[in-house]
């Protein structure tokens, strides 16, 4: 039986040695390695050998199967490397694919680009500003007040102070701060809209991110040209094209240091439909943004003559719009980085 074996692996060497394609391999494989190969049927006769013979030829067997796995695999690797006998390969060029996940967009971004396209087709131009700002922009330029509490009404993150510097830097608590950056650098009149990521530091709930998107914006013109009627037409028709249908909008008396008047502005909630649900708190209209005609001493933060201009600023809140077209009962969910979550847009 031992001379069997060693007969048997230098044969399968050799042989092994002169095929050149994978479907001699296979071949190959079912000849020396397969169940009922030559090897495997001399070994089932171990068990008729005295225990003695077993010692000697067992672990022969078992360094002939070995040295066959080892010698096997080796030469597939070789073969794959420079085979072109795909369907020895066993490619089965039937079988259904493996989908692909490509990336996509982030429903965020999507809508952006959404918004984007309908304030362009009603002449807007669109704006950027730096998402670290100054307190300047961020605050003073728009009327704040120093030491005021209204300037609380944002929490805001600050920068540590660099001890050179005079001015004090956050991660912008608005896109409003682009305002006064866009009148120093266009003339009137204009319509823009400035997308972009703000920061605030508030505790989370499902409809309250730390980290959520603006939608600024502003209209300028001589006086007596842009009214709140203006603002009101706009946003009417802003949301009937964003949602596809009628949507209510929903004006309450606010306060804002940069317009004057102020107001805030609500949606009814396209989730429930008005009745009430955690995410319109029951009640049934959501806090979209705010917005007024704007402050004169914006103007003049800007260098322009009081009087000479007048105009509106709207600033919304993207991420709660995304909220209400995808029907997303949590704003965290959107920021959470969950790709199970992302996958279904
Ligand atoms: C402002 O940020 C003003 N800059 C808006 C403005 C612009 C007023 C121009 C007048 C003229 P407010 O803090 O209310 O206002 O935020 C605007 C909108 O952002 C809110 O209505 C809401 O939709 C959204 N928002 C505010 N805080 C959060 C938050 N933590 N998470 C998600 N969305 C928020």
């Amino acid at each position: 039986m031992k001379e069997q074996i060693e007969s048997i692996a230098i044969r399968g060497k050799e042989s092994l040695l002169k095929l050149t394609t994978m479907s001699e391999l296979s071949s190959w494989e079912i000849e020396f390695l397969g169940r009922k190969s030559e090897l495997n049927t001399l070994l089932k006769g171990l068990r008729d050998l005295s225990p003695e013979e077993k010692k000697v030829v067992g672990p022969l067997g078992n360094a002939a199967k070995q040295l066959f796995t080892t010698l096997f695999e080796e030469k597939k690797q070789a073969l794959l490397e420079t085979s072109t006998d795909w369907q020895a390969l066993a490619v089965d060029i039937t079988a259904p694919g493996v989908p692909v996940h490509a990336g996509h967009l982030h429903p965020v971004t999507r809508l952006e680009h959404e918004i984007e396209d309908i304030f362009s087709s009603m002449g807007f131009v669109i704006a950027d500003g730096p998402e670290v700002e100054s307190e300047h922009y961020n605050f003073d330029a728009l009327n704040f007040p120093k030491d005021h509490p209204s300037r609380d009404m944002q929490d805001t993150f600050w920068i540590k102070q660099d001890k050179k510097s005079k001015e004090r830097y956050l991660p912008r608590t608005h896109t409003s701060g682009v305002q006064v950056r866009y009148l120093e650098t266009h003339k009137p009149p204009f319509r823009v809209i400035v997308p972009g990521r703000v920061f605030r530091n508030e505790a989370t709930d499902a409809s309250h991110e730390h980290t959520f998107h603006q939608f600024e914006c502003l209209m300028v013109d001589v006086p007596g040209k842009v009214t709140v009627a203006t603002f009101k037409y706009i946003a009417e028709e802003f949301f009937g094209r964003f949602f596809g249908e009628k949507v209510s909008i929903r004006l309450r008396p606010s306060f804002f240091p940069f317009t004057e008047p102020s107001f805030e502005f609500d949606i009814s909630c396209i989730l429930c439909g008005g009745t009430g649900c955690p995410t319109c708190k029951q009640s049934g209209w959501l806090e979209i943004g705010g917005a007024g005609m704007v402050n004169q001493r914006v103007f003049e933060s800007a260098l322009y003559k009081r009087g000479a201009y007048q105009g509106f600023a709207w600033g919304f809140g993207m991420t709660r719009l995304v909220m209400m077209k995808y029907k997303i009962t949590d704003i965290r969910l959107l920021m959470s980085g969950d790709l199970r979550f992302i996958r279904q847009f």
